[in-house]
C-alpha cells in the first residue's frame, strides 16, 4: 500500500496493510519519509509483530511522515526473514521498494549490479529494483516527482517477470511511485490525498473512488492528483470505478473468524450471484458478453481451467454443463494447461474461474487459449482484475470481498455462476432437457433458503470437529458431483488443520486407497439424493459399509429422508433435499464448517494458514 497527502501516514498504511494481510503474512514493513529522509521498519512474521515494535519503540519521527508505503510479503526469493522484508532500500539510503511478484531476470541484474560494487543486503529478487532506481535518479539533476516517475519507467524497461512495485524517494516528500506489469495495483482517488494498493479494501475506509490500471503502466500519486503513463512514458488514462461494497465486508462483524463470517455470508452471497440472472421466461443473463450467441453455438468444446478451490468449482461444473447442453467438458489445472499443448481452436470455449481475477496460473492459461483463438469465459468475484479484463465475456459472482485465505461463499458462487453459465449455453443452443432446465432454473432460486436451513443445523458437525481434533488422517470421498465436494473437503481441511486428509472418487477406493483404512479412521462420506439417480446412491452406500467393515468411523453427509445410510452412519450430517447436480451447494458447507471447527480447535489462525496467501500472483 502507499499513501500521500497531509495526513501522518504510517497509521493509514498500518490500516490497510492489516485488510491486505490475507495475501501474505511472511513478514511485514514501511518506509515513510519525514524531514527529508526514510524512516522505515520490518520484521518477519505477521503484521502484528511490526505493529509491536512500532508500538513499543518507534522510530523518532516515524508517525509524522505524511507519505508512506507498506508491505506484507508471501516469500518468493529469500526466506521469510526481517534482512528479506519489504521495503528494500537503494545503498545510500535514498529510495525505498516494496514488490509483488518475481523479477524473472534478477540474478542477471544482481550479477550485473555486484560486478559495478553494490552489495546486496537481502537475497530478494526485488532489491534489484531498489539499486537500478536509485542509479537511474543518479544520474538526473534536481529531484523531482517527475524524475521519479521517469526512473521507474526505465527501471520497469529492464524487468522481467510479473511485477506491481511502490517507491518513495527521500528527495521527493510528497510522491509515491507505482509500476505494474502482470500484477494488481488499483489507484484510490481521494481529496487532497491519493492512494495505491493491491486492492482496494486498503483504502475502501477512506475514499470509494478507484482507479483501474491497465499493464504495463507506472503511476505517480501526489497530494494533487494522478499520472499515468506507459513505460515508454506516454500518458495514460486509467479506468474511473466506483467501490460498491459496503466497508463493514471487511470487518469481522462479531464472528471470531472471517471465515465463519464468509460461511455464514453464503445464503446471500448465492441470492446476490442469482439477483437479475433469471429473467421470467427462464433466459440466462451474462455480464458484458463480447461473445454473440452464434458463437456460443460454434462451441464444440469446453475447456474449464482453474486452481484449487476454483478447480473443484469447475469440476462440478462439468457434469452439469455435458448433462444439459451435451457438448464435451474438460476440466484442467490452470498451472498444468498451457503446457501440454492443448488441442484449441476458435471452437473453443475456455472458462477460467477465479475469485481473485489475478492468479497467475489461471491467468497464464487464458493466455495460452486466446493465442489459439479460443473463446474465453471468466467467472471472477473481482470486477476490474486482469482476468476478467483479458477474457471475451465475463460473469461476475456476487459474494463481496473473501477475506479469509480459505475460500467458501467464493465456491458456492463460482457453483452457481457454473450452472449459470450450463444453463445459458443449453438455451442458446436449443434445450435438450427443457423441462429439466427449467425444474433446475426454479430449484436455483431456493438455494439461498436451503442453505439457511444447513446452516441452522450445523452444531452437531461443531461438536464432531472438536472430537477429530487429534485426527492424524481424515479421508472424504464421494460419486458423481460428490467427489468434487470430497476433494474440496479435503483440501479445506489440509489447508486449515494441516493435516492429512485426501478425497477419493468412493468407486476407487478399492483400487488401492482402502488400505490407508484402519481402526477408528474417520473417512467423511458424501451421499447423493436416493431420488433421480437411485443406482448412485445405492453404490456409495455399500462404499459405506466397506469402510466401516474395516474400521472406518463414518461421517455421513445425506438428505433429510435417506433412511438407507442410518445403520451405517457413526455420525449423520442431514441437509435439505436437494437435486443431484445442484447438491453440493448443501453439501459442501458441512464441510467447511467440519475443517474451520477442527483447525480452531487445533489452535490454528484458520483465517491466515501457514504458507498460504489469498492472491497467488507467481506461477
Ligand atoms: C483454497 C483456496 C485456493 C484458491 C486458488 C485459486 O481455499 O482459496 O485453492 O481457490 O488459489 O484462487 P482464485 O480463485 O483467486 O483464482
Amino acid at each position: 500500500m502507499g499513501y500521500v497527502g497531509s495526513r501522518p501516514a504510517l497509521g493509514i498504511v498500518l490500516d490497510g496493510l492489516r485488510r491486505l494481510e490475507y495475501r501474505g503474512y511472511d513478514s511485514a514493513g514501511v518506509a515513510v519519509v519525514a524531514a527529508g529522509r526514510l524512516l522505515t521498519e520490518k520484521r518477519a512474521g505477521k503484521l502484528a509483530n511490526l505493529e509491536k515494535i512500532l508500538a513499543e519503540s518507534p522510530t523518532a519521527g516515524i508517525a509524522d511522515g505524511v507519505t508512506a508505503i507498506g508491505h506484507t510479503r508471501w516469500a518468493t526469493h529469500g526466506g521469510p526473514t526481517d534482512r528479506n522484508a519489504h521495503p528494500h532500500m537503494s545503498r545510500d539510503g535514498r529510495v525505498a521498494v516494496i514488490h509483488n511478484g518475481i523479477i524473472e531476470n534478477f540474478a542477471k541484474l544482481r550479477t550485473e549490479l555486484e560486478a559495478e560494487g553494490v552489495e546486496f543486503a537481502s537475497d530478494t529478487d526485488t532489491e534489484c529494483a531498489a539499486h537500478l532506481l536509485a542509479a537511474e535518479l543518479a544520474k538526473q539533476g534536481e529531484p523531482s516527482a517527475e524524475g521519479l516517475a521517469a526512473a521507474m519507467r526505465r527501471v520497469c524497461q529492464r524487468l522481467e517477470g510479473a511485477f506491481t512495485l511502490l517507491a518513495v524517494d527521500s528527495a521527493v516528500p510528497g510522491a509515491v511511485v507505482g509500476a505494474r506489469r502482470n500484477s494488481p495495483l488499483v489507484v484510490g482517488r481521494g481529496s487532497g490525498e491519493n492512494y495505491l494498493a493491491s486492492d482496494v479494501s486498503a483504502f475502501i475506509e477512506h475514499t470509494r473512488e478507484a482507479v483501474e490500471l491497465g499493464q504495463d503502466q507506472v503511476v505517480l500519486i501526489t497530494p494533487k492528483g494522478i499520472e499515468i503513463t506507459d513505460f515508454s512514458g506516454q500518458p495514460a488514462t486509467g479506468k474511473d470505478f466506483h467501490i460498491d461494497w459496503d466497508a463493514s465486508a471487511a470487518e469481522k462483524g462479531g464472528y471470531d473468524y472471517f471465515m465463519l463470517k464468509e460461511i455464514a455470508e453464503q445464503p446471500q452471497a448465492v441470492a446476490d450471484t442469482l439477483l437479475g440472472r433469471l429473467g421470467e421466461n427462464g433466459e440466462i443473463a451474462l455480464d458484458e458478453v463480447r461473445l454473440t450467441d452464434q458463437d456460443l453455438r460454434d462451441v464444440d468444446k469446453v475447456f474449464i481451467v482453474a486452481c484449487g478451490t476454483a478447480y473443484h468449482a469447475g469440476l462440478v461444473a462439468k457434469y452439469a454443463i455435458e448433462h444439459w447442453t451435451r457438448v464435451p467438458c474438460e476440466v484442467e489445472l490452470a498451472s498444468e494447461f498451457r503446457y501440454r499443448d492443448p488441442v484449441l481452436d476458435r471452437s473453443t470455449l475456455v472458462v477460467a474461474i477465479s475469485q481473485s481475477g489475478e492468479t497467475m496460473d489461471t491467468l497464464m492459461a487464458l493466455r495460452h487459449a486466446k493465442e489459439q483463438k479460443a473463446r474465453v469465459l471468466a467467472i471472477c468475484n473481482t470486477n476490474g482484475s486482469t482476468i476478467p479484463r483479458e477474457s471475451d465475456a465475463v460473469l461476475y459472482t456476487h459474494a463481496g470481498p473473501e477475506i479469509a485465505v480459505a475460500s467458501t461463499k467464493a465456491f458456492l458462487t463460482q457453483l452457481v455462476a457454473c450452472y449459470l453459465v450450463g444453463l445459458h449455453l443449453a438455451q442458446v443452443r436449443g434445450i435438450k432437457y427443457a423441462d429439466e432446465v427449467a425444474a433446475v432454473v426454479a430449484q436455483l432460486q431456493e438455494m439461498p433458503g436451503k442453505l439457511q436451513e444447513v446452516l441452522g443445523t450445523m452444531e452437531p458437525v461443531r461438536e464432531l470437529a472438536r472430537s477429530l481434533a487429534e485426527a492424524k488422517s481424515v479421508l472424504f470421498i464421494g460419486r458423481h458431483v460428490g467427489y468434487p465436494v470430497a476433494l474440496e473437503g479435503a483440501l479445506k481441511l489440509k489447508e486449515l488443520a494441516y493435516m492429512h486428509a485426501e478425497g477419493f472418487a468412493a468407486g476407487e477406493l478399492k483400487h488401492g486407497p482402502i488400505a490407508l483404512i484402519d481402526e477408528g479412521c474417520p473417512v467423511v462420506c458424501v451421499v447423493p439424493s436416493p431420488a433421480g439417480r437411485g443406482v448412485l446412491h445405492d453404490k456409495i452406500v455399500s462404499n459405506i459399509q466397506e469402510v466401516r467393515a474395516r474400521g472406518a468411523q463414518t461421517i455421513v453427509i445425506a438428505e433429510e429422508g435417506d433412511d438407507d445410510v442410518v445403520p451405517y452412519a457413526d455420525h449423520l450430517v442431514r441437509v435439505p433435499r436437494t437435486p443431484t447436480l445442484l447438491a453440493p451447494l448443501v453439501t459442501t458447507v458441512p464441510l467447511q464448517v467440519l475443517a474451520c471447527e477442527i483447525a480452531a480447535a487445533r489452535g490454528h489462525d484458520v483465517d491466515q494458514p501457514r504458507n498460504l496467501a489469498k492472491s497467488v500472483t507467481v506461477e
